[in-house]
C-alpha cells in the first residue's frame, strides 16, 4: 500500500505527515498562530518566513514518528494551490526536491482535496458518491465527489467564507484570533436564542432563492449593527448571547443547505471537512438533522479538519496509486478551481 510522505504549507501551518493510504503513520502540525495573533490575522510574508524555519524539523519529526526511512517511502506530495503564494512555495519546493534527491514519484494536491479526504479517516471504507460540506477560513462549498480527482461543486457562499465570518464576528465582539474556536467555547455558555439574525439568502434570476448558495456578510453587518445598538444602551456586552445567537444562524444555514443538496442528488453520505467542521453546533445539528432524514454523516476528527499534512497525504496517496503524478515544473497558484 502506497506510503506517502506530504506536505501542507497553505497558511499558517506548517504541516508534515506520512500516511499509508488512509492510515495515518505521523502528522506534525507546527502552528504559527501565536506568532500572527498579535496582528488579528495571518500576515503573508511572516507566515512564508516561519514555514522556512519550521519545514526541516517537521519533516525529521514526521519520518522519526512513523519510524520509517526514505527507502520505505514510496512517494511525495504538496499542496500547491489555493493559498499564499509565498507560504505555499516552500512546501512545494521542499516536496519537489525530495523526490528529486530519493528519486521518489510526486504529485501535487489542491488543498480543498485535502479537506474532502479527511472523510476517508473518518471512515477509511467510504465509496464515493458522497457529497462533502466544506467549511474553511477561504471557503464554503457543497461539493460532490463523484470519484478521486471529478468533484462538482454545487453551492457556495457568495461572500464571506463561514470561517472567514466566524473569525470577523470574533473580532467584532473583543474575542481573539482565529474567531471560530472562542466563540465556540463563549457560545457553550450563551442562549442561542437570545437575538434573531439574519440567514443569507441569495435570489434567483427567475425567483425564489438558490437551494445551495449561502452568503455571510449580511449576517456580519446585523451582528456589527446590533453590537453598536447594545453598546449604546449598555456598559457590558452579552457576548457568550451574541456568540451563540450568530453560531446557531450559521450551523442552521449551513445545515440546511446541506440536507436539502443531498436530499435532492440522492447522496446518502455527507462528509464535512475545513475549520469550520470542527464546530461543535455545527457537527450536532448537522448530526441530528441527517439521522432525521436518513442521511449518514462522517465527522472527522477535529484535527483533521482544520490545516494538516494528513488528509494531503491521503488524498495524494489515492492519486498516485492511480498513477496520478504531478510535473516536477508544477507551480503554485493562490486560486484555483477544485
Ligand atoms: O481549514 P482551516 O484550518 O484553514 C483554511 O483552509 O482556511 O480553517 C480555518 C478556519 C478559521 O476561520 C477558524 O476560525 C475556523 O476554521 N474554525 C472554527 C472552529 N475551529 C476552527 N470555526 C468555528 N468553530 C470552530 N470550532
Ligand atoms: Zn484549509
Amino acid at each position: 500500500m502506497t506510503i506517502t510522505l506530504a506536505i501542507e504549507t497553505s497558511c499558517d501551518e506548517t504541516a508534515v505527515a506520512v500516511v499509508k493510504k488512509y492510515e495515518v503513520l505521523s502528522s506534525i502540525v507546527t502552528s504559527q498562530i501565536a506568532i500572527h495573533r498579535p496582528y488579528g490575522g495571518v500576515v503573508p510574508e511572516v507566515a512564508s518566513r516561519q514555514h522556512l524555519e519550521s519545514i526541516n524539523v517537521a519533516i525529521v519529526q514526521a519520518l522519526e514518528a512513523a519510524q520509517l526511512n526514505w527507502p520505505e517511502i514510496d512517494g511525495v506530495a504538496a499542496t500547491c494551490a489555493p493559498g499564499l503564494v509565498g507560504a505555499l512555495l516552500v512546501g512545494l519546493t521542499a516536496a519537489k526536491t525530495l523526490a528529486i534527491v530519493h528519486q521518489k514519484p510526486f504529485v501535487g494536491v489542491h488543498h480543498l482535496e485535502g479537506h474532502i479526504y479527511a472523510a476517508y479517516l473518518a471512515n477509511p471504507q467510504l465509496k464515493p458518491p458522497f457529497l462533502c460540506l466544506l467549511v474553511s477560513g477561504g471557503h464554503t462549498s457543497l461539493i460532490h465527489v463523484k470519484d478521486c480527482g471529478i468533484y462538482e461543486t454545487l453551492g457556495q457562499t457568495r461572500d464571506d467564507a463561514a470561517g472567514e465570518a466566524f473569525d470577523k464576528v470574533a473580532r467584532l465582539l473583543g474575542l481573539g484570533y482565529p474567531g471560530g474556536p472562542e466563540i465556540d467555547r463563549i457560545a457553550a455558555d450563551g442562549d442561542p436564542h437570545a437575538f434573531k439574525l439574519p440567514e443569507g439568502k441569495i435570489k434567483q434570476p427567475g425567483g425564489g432563492f438558490h437551494p445551495y448558495d449561502s452568503s455571510f456578510s449580511g449576517l456580519k453587518t446585523a451582528v456589527m449593527r446590533l453590537v453598536g445598538e447594545l453598546k449604546q444602551s449598555s456598559d457590558r456586552l452579552p457576548i457568550a448571547d451574541l456568540a451563540a445567537s450568530f453560531q446557531e444562524t450559521v450551523a442552521r444555514s449551513l445545515v440546511k443547505r446541506t440536507i436539502a443538496c443531498a436530499l435532492d442528488y440522492g447522496l446518502e453520505t455527507i462528509a464535512v471537512g475545513g475549520g469550520v467542521a470542527a464546530n461543535s453546533r455545527l457537527r450536532h445539528l448537522l448530526q441530528e438533522e441527517a439521522t432525521h432524514h436518513n442521511l449518514r454523516v462522517l465527522l472527522p476528527p477535529m484535527k483533521f479538519c482544520t490545516d494538516n499534512a494528513a488528509t494531503i497525504g491521503c488524498a495524494a496517496s489515492e492519486h498516485l496509486s492511480r498513477g496520478h503524478l504531478s510535473s516536477l515544473n508544477l507551480g503554485v497558484r493562490s486560486r484555483m478551481t477544485l
